[in-house]
């Protein structure tokens, strides 16, 4: 079985790239990054790609704030299909995309979000977290489609909030288990045992799609 070939879309400090990268080159995972685009010039994840001997490239999102414009989309589908992308991976990409680009790679879009979905969608999921007053939040993988973190969830930590947690240290927390479940889910789809049957996503013989954080919680079994 060949390598998955991935394309990462990215906005910022690329850790979650980092740590696909890092499994990728210690082959640890069947997946190589085959390109990171970003729309930030000065990404710090562009960085990261030419550092590993990746090609990083940065495509101008155009004059949206939030989206990117037809053309500049256009754009992105070419230079992943340039190198041969079968999975885009959004990993901080601030940029929501639009149905043709969903359309295209459809069912071939993942995303990491920082909360346990559905609950705290959008932007600040740790914030969100610490100003409703959960004591458990986490990190999730899941399929992107058209809404704003409404797809179907692949994978899913665990993360306690501690008293005097603050925005940083909750997210640091959480950050560790991503850079954990985001190349373990992309293993899932490199080894073809996803299935998707509408909102639910089974993995062959495998996870439980509950995976447990040092801190030990479950989730996803009752417990
Ligand atoms: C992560 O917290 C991720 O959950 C969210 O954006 C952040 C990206 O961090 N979607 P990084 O750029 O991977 O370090």
């Amino acid at each position: 079985m060949g390598r998955l070939l991935v394309g990462v879309l990215a906005s910022g400090r690329g850790s979650n790239l980092q740590a696909i990268i890092e499994r990728s080159l210690a082959g640890k995972i069947d997946v190589e990054v085959a390109v990171v685009v970003s729309d930030v010039e000065d990404a710090q994840a562009l960085e990261r790609a030419r550092s590993a001997g990746i090609p990083a490239v940065h495509i101008p999102p155009g004059r949206f704030r939030t989206k990117l414009t037809p053309e500049a989309e256009q754009r992105y589908v070419e230079v992943l299909d340039e190198h041969g992308v079968e999975v885009v991976v959004l990993a901080g990409f601030m940029r929501i995309l639009h149905d043709d680009f969903l359309t295209r790679y459809a069912g071939r879009v993942v995303n990491v979000h920082p909360a346990l979905l559905p609950s705290f969608p959008g932007l600040h999921g740790q914030r969100q977290a610490l100003e409703y007053g959960v004591k458990w939040t986490g990190a999730t993988v899941h399929f992107v489609d058209a809404g704003v973190d409404t797809g179907p969830v692949i994978l899913q930590a665990v993360v306690p909030v501690m008293d005097g947690d603050t925005e940083e240290t909750l997210s640091a927390r959480i950050l560790e288990q991503e850079h954990r479940i985001y190349p373990e889910a992309l293993q899932l789809i490199a080894e073809g045992r996803l299935r998707v049957d509408g909102r639910l996503v089974t993995s062959a013989g495998g996870t439980d799609g509950a995976t447990k954080g040092d801190a030990g919680a479950t989730g996803g079994d009752g417990s």
